[in-house]
C-alpha cells in the first residue's frame, strides 16, 4: 500500500466541483419569468463565481509560485488557465445580467447562460484534474508533505472569516466521512474554539444526520487516535 501524500488540492477541489454542479442545476431550472426565482438562482451562480476566483487568486499567489520556484515553468499552463478564466467570468457576470431583465429577453438570455456556464464548468472540471495529477506530481516529488502541510497552513491563514464560512459551507458536505472528521480534526487542533464551533455548526447545517453523526464521532475519537 502507497502512503497518502499530502494533498494541497482535493478537499477544496471537492468543495468547488459541488458549488459548480449547483450552480448548473439552479440555473438550468431558474424561472426566467419570475424575480424571486433569478435572483435567488442568479446569486447562487455569482456566489459561485466569487468563491471560484478566490481559489484561483490563492493557486496563483501560494502555490504556482512554490512549483516555480522549484520546476520553473510546470505551473505554466493552469496559469493560463487562470487567466482564460477570468475573461470567461467577466462573460458569464454579463449573461447573468442579460438573463436579470436589464434589457433584451429574460428566457433567451437565461438559456444562453445556461450553456455557456456548463462549458465554463466542463472546462474548469478538467483544469482541476490537471492540477491533481500534473500539479501534484510535481509537489510530490519535489516537496516533503511538511513542506506542502505548510504551505496548506499559509493558504488558511489568508482567508478571511465569512469566505472561510463559504468554503466549510461547500466541503463539509462533499468529503468522505474520514476526509471531514480529518478536516475538523485539523481545525480543531488550529484554530481558537469559537472559530472551530462556528465552522462545525456550519458543517451540521448542511449534513444529513448520518454524516452529522459520524462527524461527531470522528471528532470525539481524534484524540485517541492521536
Ligand atoms: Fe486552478
Amino acid at each position: 500500500m502507497t502512503a497518502t501524500r499530502f494533498d494541497l488540492y482535493g478537499a477544496i477541489h471537492k468543495a468547488l466541483r459541488s458549488a459548480m454542479s449547483d450552480a448548473v442545476a439552479a440555473v438550468g431550472r431558474m424561472d426566467a419569468d419570475d424575480p424571486d426565482d433569478r435572483a435567488a438562482a442568479l446569486a447562487r451562480l455569482r456566489a459561485m463565481l466569487d468563491l471560484l476566483q478566490h481559489h484561483a487568486h490563492v493557486e496563483d499567489e501560494f502555490i504556482h509560485p512554490a512549483i516555480h520556484a522549484r520546476r520553473a515553468g510546470a505551473a505554466d499552463r493552469c496559469a493560463d488557465d487562470h487567466h482564460r478564466q477570468q475573461g470567461q467570468v467577466v462573460e458569464l457576470r454579463r449573461l447573468a445580467q442579460l438573463a436579470e431583465g436589464a434589457g433584451g429577453e429574460p428566457r433567451q438570455a437565461a438559456a444562453q447562460l445556461y450553456r455557456s456556464l456548463a462549458r465554463f464548468v466542463a472546462e474548469n472540471l478538467a483544469h482541476m484534474d490537471e492540477e491533481e495529477t500534473a500539479h501534484n506530481a510535481v509537489l510530490w516529488a519535489e516537496f516533503r508533505d511538511g513542506e506542502l502541510a505548510a504551505i496548506n497552513d499559509r493558504i488558511v491563514a489568508s482567508i478571511a472569516p465569512p469566505r472561510m464560512a463559504e468554503v466549510v459551507r461547500w466541503m463539509a458536505p462533499s468529503l468522505t466521512p474520514y476526509e471531514r472528521a480529518s478536516l475538523f480534526g485539523a481545525i480543531q487542533a488550529k484554530a481558537p474554539a469559537e472559530v472551530f464551533q462556528r465552522l462545525l455548526e456550519t458543517a451540521r447545517q448542511q449534513l444529513p444526520p448520518r454524516d452529522w453523526n459520524k462527524l461527531v464521532a470522528g471528532i470525539a475519537a481524534a484524540p485517541l487516535a492521536a
